[in-house]
């Protein structure tokens, strides 16, 4: 699909039909992974993939049914392929503590302009919800203040993988009205884009 598609088709979907995804499929968006961008390639970003109906059960009654919840059906429970996208913070420091980034910058690890490892997860999982949408599917991106315990109680994280949040994947269902992204709620482009200086 031409990126211009994808991106025009880009939204948060509230509503998947359950079938099952073919097991080519998500591989074939889990492994978008492999295409991430990572500080000193550091690598730290993971993905959980669930497709288990229990588990994915579960992981909807923690996130609460009243936001996810429309006509009775929940579109967490619903989506047939969970994606858990994580960040590693440890990863980046053993990474930028090895001889060649030491030799640049000075002996000490390098001050952190922002959290590298939340900038790689975020990408990735941009990169996961386009590439679900070039698959013909739907995607949306939920997550919940306790998701931590959530996802370390349900999938056993370890304890340096930190959840940025939780990917949803399936075939579009009938999605509600969009809420969140009306226009009259859009701020103006050149509050967002700044040409030459702010
Ligand atoms: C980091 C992040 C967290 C989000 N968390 C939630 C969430 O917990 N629940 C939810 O319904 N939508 C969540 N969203 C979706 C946003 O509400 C949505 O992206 C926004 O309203 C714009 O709509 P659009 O993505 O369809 O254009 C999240 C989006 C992002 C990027």
């Amino acid at each position: 699909m031409d990126f211009r598609d994808i991106l025009a088709r880009r939204r948060m979907h509230r509503a998947f039909l359950p079938d099952p995804l073919a097991p080519e499929q998500i591989d074939r968006i889990a492994g978008v992974i492999r295409r991430a961008p990572s500080g000193g390639f550091s690598q730290g970003g993971s993905i959980v993939v669930v497709t288990d109906r229990e588990k994915r059960e579960q992981i909807a009654r923690a996130f609460g049914d009243e936001h996810y919840s429309t006509d009775g059906r929940n579109f967490i429970a619903d989506a047939p392929v969970h994606m858990v996208i994580s960040a590693n913070e440890a990863l980046y420091h053993a990474r930028y503590n090895e001889a060649d980034k030491l030799a640049a910058t000075g002996g000490v690890e390098v001050t952190w302009p922002v959290p590298y490892w939340f900038v790689d997860a975020g990408a990735l999982m941009m990169l996961v919800l386009l590439a679900a949408i070039d698959e013909g599917l739907a995607s949306a991106f939920v997550g919940h203040p306790d998701q931590k315990r959530i996802f370390d109680e349900l999938l056993g994280l370890p304890e340096d993988v930190v959840p940025l949040g939780l990917a949803l994947i399936g075939k579009a269902g009938d999605s509600p009205p969009i809420g969140s992204r009306l226009r009259s709620r859009q701020r103006p482009l050149d509050d967002l884009v700044h040409r030459e200086r702010w």
